[in-house]
């Protein structure tokens, strides 16, 4: 199977140059201009950017399975993120109930996502359940091709929640072979102290789920997550960094060496907590998610942090959690499943209202969508680059597009979209995954799902930065 994708302008995280591109057998084979060879299939690109597919480094398909409610949209709506120009997820996996994370990386993999995945999947670990055996399991993960694996350094007092002797624990192994760690980080017990309080005076609402999430809280995890990655010599990837506090901190540990990556995530550079006010709790109740949503300031510093590489990554913590179960219960802030659903609005969060607004450039784009969390999951490059021998993953953007985001325009998987009556600049028209065409004019296709595990190496991106 032969593809040409003629006449674009391509952007890669450093370059900008028109050239056609020919994908053979899944890879690409060469990259020129005028390329004329026998085709089964040609694509006219004039007009349009092609990027590299997207890489999110963040997504939850599938339940984190500790309360017993919360059940995301499973691994059948994969393809909202195709839809969105993202071609490889990099989803969470948590601990099956009563299994160890091995065991459970072989059933998501083997029954869970089973003949349901329509992008590439590469996957992080994410220990739920700490018992000693997890320390052992560290070194069987990375080679197995999990060199990542978060821990919530917040939700006690849940078996996800891990204390600070877990912690260092898990960083002294991770760091012995190869393994990134990654972390929640929001101090629990600033948590517990602010929620309590509210509750007690009968703040039940929404809107109290920021209020009862101070950024200072969240700042505080972070800085000690750093202190014990530099002790340990393990690399750290700090995820979806809300807040002026949290990125000053990240800012001032990269500045003095530390080995650390930060990520946020597009609802934290576009929207604000105020979103949560709506008296109606079945709309407030969409935007809870932890780190809570902060304000307009933040917004604008994250964006000059992405331009300083203070953070790095942009990924998309996608929740689809439906309405049902956003309100399963009492009319209780406490009790509302955190995350947001996101994977198909990346590229057009961060198009509209970051390149088009001049916050960043088209080559800052590809570098924090596909090209560094694709470094970090040791995935480049066959994934988050165009280049020869890389997977034919490609997006064609077409900038003229304008419209208003809804759910039907920008599924998620459930019944609302959280960036819903926003504008959008831009979509992607056309995505390649392996060279097979799997969203024209802007539509999936329904094809027969292909997706495949990536396997990721170790000594990823945090890694680089050991000099
Ligand atoms: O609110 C969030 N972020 N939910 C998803 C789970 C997590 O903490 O990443
Ligand atoms: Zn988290
Ligand atoms: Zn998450
Ligand atoms: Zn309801």
């Amino acid at each position: 199977m032969k593809t040409l994708v003629k006449n674009g302008t391509i952007i890669t995280s450093t370059n900008e140059f028109k050239a056609d591109i020919l994908i053979e057998n899944e890879k690409i084979s060469m990259i020129g201009n005028d390329l004329s060879v026998g085709c089964d299939k040609v694509i006219d690109a004039e007009g349009k950017y092609v990027l590299p597919g997207g890489v999110d480094n963040h997504s939850h398909f599938e339940a984190l399975n500790t309360d017993g409610v919360t059940t995301n949209a499973g691994y059948d709506t994969t393809w909202v993120a195709l839809k969105g120009g993202t071609t490889t997820i990099v989803d969470f996996c948590t601990n099956e109930p009563g299994m160890n994370l091995m065991d459970s990386v072989d059933y998501r993999l083997n029954v869970r996502s089973k003949g349901k995945l329509a992008p590439d999947m590469a996957m992080h670990a994410c220990c739920t359940d700490y018992t000693e055996e997890t320390l052992d399991e560290i070194p069987k993960l990375v080679e197995f091709g999990i060199p990542t694996m978060k821990l919530f350094l917040a939700y006690k007092p849940t078996p996800l929640y891990m204390d600070d002797y877990k912690l260092l624990k898990c960083l002294k192994k991770a760091g012995e072979c190869g393994m990134t760690m990654m972390v929640h980080a929001e101090n629990p017990d600033v948590l517990d102290v602010e929620r309590n309080a509210m509750a007690e005076k009968g703040c039940l609402a929404p809107k109290y789920h920021y209020m009862t999430r101070p950024p200072y809280g969240e700042a505080e995890a972070v800085s000690r997550a750093i202190r014990f990655a530099d002790a340990t010599d393990c690399p750290l990837c700090v995820v979806h960094v809300s807040c002026i506090e949290a990125a000053q901190v990240i800012q001032e540990a990269r500045a003095k060496g530390s080995l650390v990556i930060g990520e946020t995530c597009p609802h934290y550079l576009v929207l604000d907590k105020h979103k949560m006010d709506d008296p109606d709790f079945d709309q407030a109740c969409r935007w809870v998610c932890s780190p809570a949503l902060r304000d307009k300031e933040d917004q604008e510093y994250l964006w000059k942090c992405l331009n300083h590489d203070w953070i790095s990554i942009v990924g998309s913590d996608n929740s689809s959690i439906p309405l049902y179960q956003k309100h399963w219960g009492e009319e209780d802030f406490r009790a509302i499943p955190n995350g947001c659903p996101g994977a198909g609005d990346r590229l057009n969060a961060l198009w509209t209202y970051g390149v088009e607004k001049g916050k960043i450039t088209k080559q800052k784009l590809v570098d924090i969508y596909a090209t560094l969390p694709a470094k970090l999951n040791g995935i480049f490059p066959q994934k988050g680059a165009i280049d020869i021998g890389s997977d034919g993953d490609l997006v064609i953007f077409d900038p003229e597009y304008k419209g208003t985001i809804t759910v039907e325009s920008n599924p998620t998987g459930i019944e609302y979209n959280v960036f819903e009556g926003m504008e959008q600049i831009g979509r992607a028209d056309t995505v390649l995954l392996r060279g097979e065409v799997v969203v024209e004019n802007g539509e999936y296709l329904d094809k027969p799902v292909f997706g495949r595990f990536v396997p990721g190496k170790p000594y990823g991106l945090a890694y680089e930065l050991k000099k």
